[in-house]
């Protein structure tokens, strides 16, 4: 018996002594939220070292985060809490409208045995500070507002610019219409180029509505995009309703046939775009979607008027049928670096103005089932236009 114990003593210091020896996760990066529905969000961040991560959530009611026990979520992988850096936990069950606070976790791990074994925990302050707060989608709201930047390539002061003012104005939620990057290079450049900033500034306590843009497709850090920022479709196209309004996310993939020598051979959107159009042509039946008074459609590229290069004049013949269809209302893209507004009719057909940002300003937009209004704000908060579209 005393030999036993004596075993077991040793036995406990020596887990002791190990587990003091796993590096100590920290947060690097985040949080930002993702696919913010009525009834779902999926929150994410990234850590210093691999460990298993949780989310405890805790209604907006006032009450100290440490009033009592909250519900944890992990992310799942076969029966087992993943353990990672890139961290990415889908919360599901969530009501509408409503505001939830949440606090990240991380434990460091060492799985290199049979047995894994538990580390130290860090997480969120809630403590000297708020904790984050998200509020969900609600298709009963009255309006919908949001905020869109684009074609920021990196510029750390324009994107502090342009957002700063977000976590005041309180949209509800927050677009990046592409080319928030001149290349993807690694996990490490995007978040250096624009994810800590963007966290920094919004992206905690607003959900991101990432709309990819041609520059986002280049570079070996491409196929980081859906880890990064998850789509419940496996493209970069998706869809979700705020209010009145749809919002339907496309992407444009990249503007030469998929043969041109600056693909070197990688190039295969053709048979991508094909495929959106599918996706396209069900999510406008879709009940929320249809049902909605107001639609508006997001692509980084947008519609050329006449022939144009091969990408556009592909998204045209294949986007332009199936978003008159749908009824959209308008389209907002970027890519070009100047304000534009093209027609109604101008691009092969299309029954809907689309409204063209600039690199150097944002639009915020409200709308409302009878019509959206978009202001154009440059990064000194000086409002340089301020357009009506009638909702038909
Ligand atoms: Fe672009």
């Amino acid at each position: 018996m005393k030999r036993f114990f004596l075993s077991l003593v040793m036995a406990v210091a020596a887990v002791t002594l190990y587990a003091a020896e796993i590096p100590v996760p920290k947060i690097q990066c985040g949080p930002w939220v993702v696919g913010v529905s009525e009834t779902e969000m999926t929150v994410m961040w990234i850590t210093t070292e691999r460990s298993m991560g949780w989310v405890e959530l805790a209604p907006d009611d006032g009450t100290s985060f440490y009033a009592e026990e909250r519900p944890r979520y992990y992310e799942d992988y076969l029966g087992r809490h993943t353990v990672t850096k890139l961290h990415k936990v889908r919360i599901k069950g969530l009501q509408a409208g409503t505001t939830y606070r949440y606090r990240i976790y991380q434990q460091g791990i060492d799985d290199s045995g049979h047995n894994p074994v538990s580390g130290q925990i860090t997480a969120s302050n809630v403590y000297s500070q708020k904790p984050y707060a998200i509020r969900t989608m609600n298709q009963s709201a009255k309006e919908c507002r949001f905020t869109m930047v684009n074609d920021i390539h990196g510029r750390d002061s324009m994107l502090i610019a342009l957002t700063k003012s977000v976590k005041k104005d309180k949209p509800d939620f927050v677009v990046f219409n592409g080319d928030m990057v001149d290349f993807m290079g690694s996990q490490k450049d995007i978040e250096d180029k624009f994810l800590h900033r963007a966290s920094e500034l919004f992206a905690t306590d607003f959900p991101l509505v990432y709309v990819r843009g041609n520059h986002e497709t280049r570079g070996p850090g491409f196929s980081e995009y859906l880890n990064l920022f998850p789509t419940d479709t496996g493209t970069a196209c998706f869809a979700f309703r705020q209010g009145p309004v749809a919002v339907i996310v496309l992407d444009s993939g990249e503007d030469k046939p998929d043969s041109d020598l600056e693909y070197g051979g990688t190039a295969a959107y053709d048979a991508y775009r094909e495929q959106l159009a599918q996706w396209l042509k069900q999510t406008i039946q879709r009940e929320d979607i249809k049902s909605a008074p107001v639609k508006i459609a997001l692509l980084h590229v947008p519609f050329e008027k006449g022939k144009g290069w091969y990408g556009s004049n592909e998204l045209k013949r294949l986007f332009v049928p199936l978003l008159n269809e749908a009824g959209v209302d308008l389209m907002l893209s970027g890519h070009t670096h100047n304000y534009g507004i093209r027609e109604k009719g101008t691009c092969d057909g299309n029954q809907f103005p689309i409204l063209v940002n600039d690199n150097n300003s944002r639009m915020d937009v409200v709308a409302n089932d009878k019509e959206i209004q978009v202001k154009v704000i440059d990064a000194l908060g000086k409002e340089l236009r301020n357009l009506t579209f009638k909702v038909e």
